[in-house]
C-alpha cells in the first residue's frame, strides 16, 4: 500500500473515492464538500438529508458520483464532537475509512485530514490517520486456503498546502510505527506449534541481519552457567528448550542506554498448576512482551534515534512434564535471591527476574519490561488498559503521559509496603504468588522489584489484557493488537530531544 500526502481541491483529486470527514457540530458541508456536491446536482447533501448524517462519530454515508464527477464515490463519515477529538480518533476514522474502501473493492482513494483539523495538528493528524489505515487494514490471513486477495494500492492524504512538508515526515513516522506493530502482531498471532524459543531466536538473528543490530543468543547450558536457575526452572517442563536472546542496537552517536524486556512464553499451559480449558486458550499470546520488543527493534532499526536499546528477551515454553518444575520447589535467581514457587503458573515473572538481573548488570539507564503477567491486571482496569508500575515515577509519568498521543491506554498501579509483606514464602527470601487474592497485578509486580538494581530506573508494564482480545477493537482486528510498540518507540524518540 503506497501511502502519499497531498493538497489541493477535492474537486480535483485523482483517485476512485474522497472521503471526507464531518463534525457534529458542523452545519453545513466544507467548502471543498460543497463544491463537489454541486457537480453531482446536490446528491451529497440529499443523501446526507435522507440517511439523517449528523457527523455522529464513525457513521458512514456512501454517494455514488454516477459518471458525474472526477471520482466515482465521494464517502462522509462522522467525526463526531469536535470538542472531544483526539489523535486517536483520526486513528480509528482511518482505520474505519479503508475497511469500508475493503468492503467496496476500491483500490485507491483520497482522505482528507484537513476536515479533521481542530488546531494546527494536521501533521499529527496525517500521522494518525496514516496508522490508522494500516493497522486498520491487517490482517492475520496466513493459514487460510481462501484468502482475501484484494489489495489496497494508494492512498492520498490531504492537508492543507502549509503543513504538506511536516506531514510528509510525520506520515513516514507513522508508516514505520504500523508496520512494526503489525510485525508484532503477525508473530503474537503464530501458534505455540510455530513459534517455540528457537524460532523466536531466529527472527532476532533476522533482524539483526537486516538492520545490523548485535544479537547474541544463549542456549540452555549458558543460560544456566550464567545462574538464571528461574527461568530455567520454568522451561524445564517442554521439549522445546529455552533460548535467551539479546539483541543490541548501538548508534553511531548515543544520548543514552536502555533496555527494554518482553516476557517470551511462547505458550504457556501453567505448568503443573495447569491451567482449566478456557483459560489456556490464547495463551500463544504470552509471547507478545517479547513480540513487542522485536517490533520496537524493527522500528529503531527504520528510525535509528541516537540512543542504545538493548532487547531482552527469555524465551521458554511452560509445560507439564515429568521434568517439570513443582509448587513447593525453592529456586535460586542470578542475583542470588532463593524464590519459592507456590504457583507453576506464575511463571513470567520467574523468567523476567533473571532477566532483570541480567539488565541490571548492564547498568543502564533504564530498564523497561513489557508482559502479559497476570489476570489480575485485566481484573483491574479491564481489557484495554495496561498496568504500569515501577521504582521511578518520572519514568512512568513520562511512559504514561506518550499514550496521550499513542492511545494505547495506561495506568499506573501503586505499590505500598502492606502488599510486600504478601510476597513474604514460608522457606525462601520471596513467593512467586500473593498470599491473598488481592492486588494480584501489584504483588507481581513487587516481585520484579526484588531483582532489579534499585539504583536503576525501572518500569513494568502489563499487557496481559491489551495484548490481545477475542473481538476486535477500535483499529484492532481480533487476535494480537501490537500493544504497546507504538508507545515504547514514540517514547524512546522522545529521549532523544
Ligand atoms: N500468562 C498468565 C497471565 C495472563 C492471564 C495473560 C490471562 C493473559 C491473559 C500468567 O502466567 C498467569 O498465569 N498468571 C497467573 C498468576 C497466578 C497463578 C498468581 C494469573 O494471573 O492467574
Ligand atoms: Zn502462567
Ligand atoms: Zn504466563
Amino acid at each position: 500500500m503506497d501511502i502519499r500526502i497531498t493538497s489541493g481541491r477535492l474537486k480535483n483529486a485523482r483517485t476512485k473515492a474522497v472521503i471526507s470527514f464531518m463534525f457534529k457540530e458542523q452545519k453545513k458541508l466544507s467548502p471543498d464538500i460543497q463544491e463537489i456536491d454541486e457537480i453531482l446536482g446536490g446528491s451529497v447533501s440529499k443523501l446526507k438529508k435522507d440517511l439523517k448524517f449528523d457527523g455522529s462519530f464513525g457513521k458512514i454515508i456512501t454517494v455514488p458520483a454516477l459518471g458525474k464527477g472526477k471520482t466515482d464515490f465521494v464517502v462522509l463519515i462522522g467525526a463526531g464532537n469536535k470538542k472531544d477529538f483526539d489523535l486517536d480518533k483520526a486513528r480509528r476514522l482511518g482505520a474505519a475509512a479503508v475497511r469500508r474502501m475493503r468492503e467496496m473493492k476500491i483500490d485507491k482513494f483520497l482522505i482528507d485530514g484537513e476536515a479533521l483539523s481542530v488546531k494546527d495538528e494536521q501533521s499529527e493528524i496525517a500521522q494518525a490517520l496514516t496508522e490508522g489505515i494500516i493497522l486498520g487494514d491487517y490482517r492475520f490471513d496466513k493459514y487460510l486456503s481462501k484468502k482475501d486477495s484484494f489489495q489496497i494500492k494508494e492512498v492520498q492524504i490531504r492537508v492543507s498546502r502549509k503543513y504538506k512538508a511536516q506531514s510528509e515526515k510525520r506520515s513516514e513516522i507513522g508508516k514505520i510505527l504500523a508496520q512494526a506493530q503489525n510485525f508484532t502482531r503477525d508473530i503474537v498471532n503464530e501458534p505455540g506449534n510455530v513459534i517455540t524459543p528457537q524460532k523466536l531466536a531466529e527472527i532476532a538473528e533476522d533482524l539483526a541481519k537486516e538492520y545490523g543490530f548485535e544479537v547474541k543468543i544463549y542456549d540452555e547450558d549458558e543460560i544456566e552457567k550464567m545462574g538464571m536457575n528461574a527461568y530455567l526452572a520454568v522451561a524445564k517442563g517442554s521439549a522445546n528448550p529455552p533460548r535467551f536472546i539479546h539483541l543490541t542496537y548501538r548508534p553511531k552517536k548515543s544520548k543514552k542506554e536502555l533496555v527494554l524486556i518482553g516476557k517470551g512464553l511462547t505458550f504457556d499451559s501453567g505448568g503443573l498448576n495447569i491451567k482449566p480449558g478456557d483459560y489456556m486458550r490464547w495463551m500463544k499470546s504470552d509471547k507478545a512482551g517479547a513480540c513487542a520488543v522485536l517490533g520496537v527493534f524493527k522500528a529503531i532499526g527504520e528510525l535509528k534515534p541516537e540512543i542504545t536499546v538493548h532487547g531482552i528477551i527469555a524465551a521458554a515454553e511452560n509445560m507439564p512434564d515429568g521434568k517439570s518444575y513443582r509448587p513447593d520447589d525453592i529456586i535460586k535467581a542470578k542475583n542470588g535471591i532463593s524464590i519459592e514457587i507456590g504457583n507453576t503458573d506464575a511463571e513470567g515473572r520467574l523468567t523476567l527476574a533473571d532477566a532483570l538481573c541480567y539488565a541490571s548488570e548492564l547498568k543502564p539507564d533504564a530498564i523497561i519490561d513489557m508482559a502479559t503477567l497476570t489476570g489480575a491486571c485485566i481484573v483491574a482496569l479491564g481489557e484495554y488498559t495496561a498496568g504500569v508500575m515501577g521504582n521511578n515515577q518520572k519514568l512512568i509519568d513520562q511512559i504514561i503521559d506518550t499514550t496521550r498521543k499513542t492511545g494505547e491506554w495506561m495506568w499506573q498501579l501503586p505499590f505500598n509496603d502492606m502488599l510486600r509483606e504478601h510476597i513474604k514464602a514460608p522457606s525462601a527470601d520471596v513467593y512467586n504468588i500473593g498470599t491473598t487474592r488481592y492486588g494480584g497485578a501489584i504483588t507481581a509486580g513487587l516481585f520484579l522489584e526484588k531483582f532489579v538494581d534499585k539504583k536503576i530506573p525501572w518500569v513494568h508494564i502489563d499487557i496481559a489484557g491489551p495484548a490481545h482480545n477475542t473481538k476486535g477493537w477500535y483499529y484492532h482486528p481480533k487476535g494480537a493488537t501490537g500493544f504497546p510498540v507504538r508507545t515504547i518507540t514514540t517514547f524512546l524518540l522522545n529521549q532523544t530531544d
